[in-house]
Protein backbone atom coordinates (compact mmCIF):
# COMPACT_ATOMS: atom_id res chain seq x y z
CA UNK A 1 0.00 0.00 0.00
CA UNK A 2 2.88 2.08 0.88
CA UNK A 3 4.70 1.59 -2.36
CA UNK A 4 1.37 2.21 -4.19
CA UNK A 5 0.97 5.50 -2.83
CA UNK A 6 4.65 6.33 -3.26
CA UNK A 7 3.95 5.73 -7.27
CA UNK A 8 0.78 7.55 -7.14
CA UNK A 9 2.65 10.96 -6.22
CA UNK A 10 5.85 10.34 -8.25
CA UNK A 11 3.36 10.13 -11.10
CA UNK A 12 1.80 13.13 -9.90
CA UNK A 13 4.97 15.25 -9.70
CA UNK A 14 6.29 14.27 -12.76
CA UNK A 15 2.89 15.20 -14.39
CA UNK A 16 3.12 18.89 -12.36
CA UNK A 17 6.22 19.43 -13.76
CA UNK A 18 5.81 18.28 -17.13
CA UNK A 19 2.98 21.28 -17.41
CA UNK A 20 5.77 24.03 -16.63
CA UNK A 21 8.69 22.37 -18.18
CA UNK A 22 10.03 24.82 -20.61
CA UNK A 23 10.78 24.27 -24.42
CA UNK A 24 14.86 22.37 -24.31
CA UNK A 25 17.21 24.50 -26.10
CA UNK A 26 18.27 23.03 -29.48
CA UNK A 27 21.39 21.23 -29.70
CA UNK A 28 23.75 22.95 -31.90
CA UNK A 29 23.52 20.47 -34.88
CA UNK A 30 19.92 21.76 -34.71
CA UNK A 31 20.55 25.05 -34.73
CA UNK A 32 23.27 24.36 -37.25
CA UNK A 33 20.09 22.72 -39.48
CA UNK A 34 17.90 24.67 -39.12
CA UNK A 35 19.87 28.37 -39.43
CA UNK A 36 19.30 29.60 -43.26
CA UNK A 37 19.80 33.58 -44.93
CA UNK A 38 16.11 34.08 -44.49
CA UNK A 39 14.54 36.82 -47.06
CA UNK A 40 11.35 37.00 -45.76
CA UNK A 41 9.89 37.78 -42.66
CA UNK A 42 6.74 38.11 -40.34
CA UNK A 43 4.64 40.98 -39.92
CA UNK A 44 3.87 43.01 -36.80
CA UNK A 45 6.20 40.74 -34.35
CA UNK A 46 8.82 42.09 -32.08
CA UNK A 47 12.40 41.57 -30.47
CA UNK A 48 12.67 43.25 -27.30
CA UNK A 49 15.68 45.18 -26.26
CA UNK A 50 16.80 42.83 -23.97
CA UNK A 51 16.59 39.39 -26.28
CA UNK A 52 19.46 41.65 -28.31
CA UNK A 53 21.42 42.73 -25.37
CA UNK A 54 21.21 38.70 -24.92
CA UNK A 55 22.16 38.04 -28.42
CA UNK A 56 24.96 40.37 -28.04
CA UNK A 57 26.54 38.82 -24.85
CA UNK A 58 26.46 35.82 -26.54
CA UNK A 59 28.95 37.46 -28.98
CA UNK A 60 31.34 38.32 -26.44
CA UNK A 61 32.49 34.51 -26.49
CA UNK A 62 33.24 34.35 -29.47
CA UNK A 63 37.44 34.36 -29.92
CA UNK A 64 39.14 36.85 -31.20
CA UNK A 65 42.27 37.82 -31.85
CA UNK A 66 44.66 38.64 -28.93
CA UNK A 67 41.74 38.83 -27.53
CA UNK A 68 41.30 42.49 -28.72
CA UNK A 69 37.20 42.08 -29.26
CA UNK A 70 37.12 44.68 -32.03
CA UNK A 71 33.74 43.95 -32.86
CA UNK A 72 30.65 46.77 -32.43
CA UNK A 73 27.36 47.19 -33.23
CA UNK A 74 24.75 49.90 -33.43
CA UNK A 75 21.03 48.64 -33.15
CA UNK A 76 18.52 50.25 -34.74
CA UNK A 77 15.21 48.92 -32.64
CA UNK A 78 13.05 51.99 -32.81
CA UNK A 79 10.81 53.19 -35.72
CA UNK A 80 12.98 55.86 -37.05
CA UNK A 81 16.37 54.07 -37.58
CA UNK A 82 14.79 50.86 -38.49
CA UNK A 83 13.02 53.00 -41.74
CA UNK A 84 16.11 54.80 -42.08
CA UNK A 85 18.36 51.42 -42.67
CA UNK A 86 15.72 50.00 -44.93
CA UNK A 87 16.56 52.78 -47.23
CA UNK A 88 20.70 51.49 -47.07
CA UNK A 89 20.38 48.17 -48.05
CA UNK A 90 19.31 48.51 -51.99
CA UNK A 91 17.30 45.50 -53.26
CA UNK A 92 18.08 44.17 -49.65
CA UNK A 93 14.81 46.19 -48.55
CA UNK A 94 12.07 43.94 -49.71
CA UNK A 95 13.56 40.91 -48.26
CA UNK A 96 13.75 42.18 -44.81
CA UNK A 97 10.82 44.80 -44.74
CA UNK A 98 9.23 43.47 -41.75
CA UNK A 99 12.32 42.56 -39.73
CA UNK A 100 12.06 44.38 -36.70
CA UNK A 101 15.70 44.80 -35.91
CA UNK A 102 18.92 45.50 -38.02
CA UNK A 103 22.50 45.69 -36.34
CA UNK A 104 25.11 47.60 -37.67
CA UNK A 105 28.26 45.34 -37.90
CA UNK A 106 31.25 47.57 -37.18
CA UNK A 107 35.04 46.64 -36.04
CA UNK A 108 37.66 48.97 -34.65
CA UNK A 109 40.34 49.27 -37.48
CA UNK A 110 44.42 48.55 -36.10
CA UNK A 111 43.15 46.63 -33.26
CA UNK A 112 43.28 43.13 -33.97
CA UNK A 113 46.68 41.90 -35.74
CA UNK A 114 48.08 45.43 -34.29
CA UNK A 115 51.16 46.33 -31.62
CA UNK A 116 52.10 49.69 -30.84
CA UNK A 117 50.05 50.07 -33.71
CA UNK A 118 51.92 48.53 -36.29
CA UNK A 119 50.87 45.89 -38.07
CA UNK A 120 52.56 42.63 -37.05
CA UNK A 121 52.10 41.05 -40.82
CA UNK A 122 50.51 41.82 -43.85
CA UNK A 123 47.43 40.43 -42.74
CA UNK A 124 46.54 43.70 -41.12
CA UNK A 125 43.04 44.79 -40.48
CA UNK A 126 41.98 41.63 -42.17
CA UNK A 127 42.29 40.11 -38.57
CA UNK A 128 39.69 42.52 -37.85
CA UNK A 129 37.13 41.37 -40.43
CA UNK A 130 37.64 37.96 -39.44
CA UNK A 131 37.37 38.48 -36.15
CA UNK A 132 33.53 40.41 -37.19
CA UNK A 133 32.54 37.66 -38.99
CA UNK A 134 33.36 35.34 -35.86
CA UNK A 135 31.40 37.33 -33.55
CA UNK A 136 28.49 37.84 -36.64
CA UNK A 137 28.79 33.90 -36.35
CA UNK A 138 27.81 33.69 -32.95
CA UNK A 139 24.94 36.31 -33.39
CA UNK A 140 23.44 34.19 -35.63
CA UNK A 141 23.55 30.87 -34.38
CA UNK A 142 22.71 32.43 -30.90
CA UNK A 143 19.45 33.74 -32.64
CA UNK A 144 18.39 31.14 -34.55
CA UNK A 145 18.76 29.23 -30.75
CA UNK A 146 16.30 31.74 -29.34
CA UNK A 147 13.83 30.93 -32.21
CA UNK A 148 14.57 34.16 -34.28
CA UNK A 149 16.13 34.14 -37.92
CA UNK A 150 18.60 36.35 -39.50
CA UNK A 151 19.89 37.64 -42.80
CA UNK A 152 23.24 39.11 -43.54
CA UNK A 153 23.67 42.08 -46.03
CA UNK A 154 26.81 43.21 -47.32
CA UNK A 155 24.94 44.75 -49.72
CA UNK A 156 24.49 48.42 -47.97
CA UNK A 157 25.40 52.03 -48.09
CA UNK A 158 28.34 51.76 -45.37
CA UNK A 159 28.88 55.66 -45.96
CA UNK A 160 25.08 56.93 -45.55
CA UNK A 161 25.25 54.03 -42.23
CA UNK A 162 28.06 55.83 -40.68
CA UNK A 163 26.27 59.27 -41.05
CA UNK A 164 23.29 57.76 -39.96
CA UNK A 165 24.47 56.11 -36.35
CA UNK A 166 27.49 58.65 -36.19
CA UNK A 167 30.45 55.73 -36.92
CA UNK A 168 33.76 56.85 -36.18
CA UNK A 169 36.26 56.70 -39.11
CA UNK A 170 38.42 53.99 -37.29
CA UNK A 171 35.65 51.39 -37.95
CA UNK A 172 35.21 49.81 -40.51
CA UNK A 173 31.70 48.79 -41.27
CA UNK A 174 30.74 45.59 -42.25
CA UNK A 175 27.52 43.76 -42.59
CA UNK A 176 24.10 44.72 -41.84
CA UNK A 177 22.32 42.05 -40.19
CA UNK A 178 18.13 41.95 -40.04
CA UNK A 179 16.91 39.68 -37.20
CA UNK A 180 13.28 38.94 -37.26
CA UNK A 181 10.79 35.61 -37.22
CA UNK A 182 10.72 33.69 -40.92
CA UNK A 183 7.76 34.08 -42.81
CA UNK A 184 9.37 31.48 -45.69
CA UNK A 185 9.99 27.62 -45.63
CA UNK A 186 13.77 27.94 -47.10
CA UNK A 187 16.24 25.66 -48.65
CA UNK A 188 18.87 24.62 -48.04
CA UNK A 189 21.88 25.94 -50.47
CA UNK A 190 24.01 23.05 -52.27
CA UNK A 191 27.48 22.65 -50.37
CA UNK A 192 30.51 22.33 -52.33
CA UNK A 193 32.35 18.52 -51.67
CA UNK A 194 34.16 17.93 -49.06
CA UNK A 195 37.06 16.76 -51.01
CA UNK A 196 37.39 20.26 -52.65
CA UNK A 197 37.25 22.04 -49.72
CA UNK A 198 39.59 20.37 -47.67
CA UNK A 199 43.01 18.08 -48.25
CA UNK A 200 43.93 15.56 -45.90
CA UNK A 201 47.65 14.70 -45.39
C1 LIG B 1 29.27 38.57 -45.92
C2 LIG B 1 27.91 38.15 -46.43
C3 LIG B 1 27.15 39.05 -47.17
C4 LIG B 1 25.86 38.68 -47.61
N1 LIG B 1 25.09 39.61 -48.26
C5 LIG B 1 23.82 39.31 -48.60
C6 LIG B 1 22.95 40.30 -49.14
O1 LIG B 1 23.30 41.48 -49.29
N2 LIG B 1 21.69 39.91 -49.47
C7 LIG B 1 21.24 38.63 -49.30
O2 LIG B 1 20.08 38.36 -49.63
N3 LIG B 1 22.05 37.67 -48.76
C8 LIG B 1 23.31 37.99 -48.40
N4 LIG B 1 24.10 37.03 -47.80
C9 LIG B 1 23.58 35.68 -47.54
C10 LIG B 1 24.22 34.62 -48.43
O3 LIG B 1 23.73 34.73 -49.73
C11 LIG B 1 23.92 33.23 -47.81
O4 LIG B 1 24.55 33.13 -46.56
C12 LIG B 1 24.35 32.08 -48.71
O5 LIG B 1 23.64 32.06 -49.90
C13 LIG B 1 24.19 30.72 -48.00
O6 LIG B 1 22.85 30.52 -47.61
P1 LIG B 1 22.46 30.21 -46.09
O7 LIG B 1 22.90 31.40 -45.26
O8 LIG B 1 20.98 30.03 -46.08
O9 LIG B 1 23.18 28.97 -45.67
C14 LIG B 1 25.37 37.39 -47.34
C15 LIG B 1 26.15 36.50 -46.59
C16 LIG B 1 27.38 36.87 -46.11
C17 LIG B 1 28.15 35.92 -45.22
Amino acid sequence: MKRFAMAVLAALLLAGCAGNQTPASPTLDEVFASRRSIRAYEDGKTISEAEVRELLLATQNAPSWANQQPSKYYVAIGAEKREAVLELIGGNKERVINAPVFLVSTFEKGKSGFFRERPLDATGDYWGAYDNGLSNAYLILKARAMGFDTLIMGMRDADALRTLFDIPENEMILAVIALGYRAQDPSTPVHRPLDEIAKFY
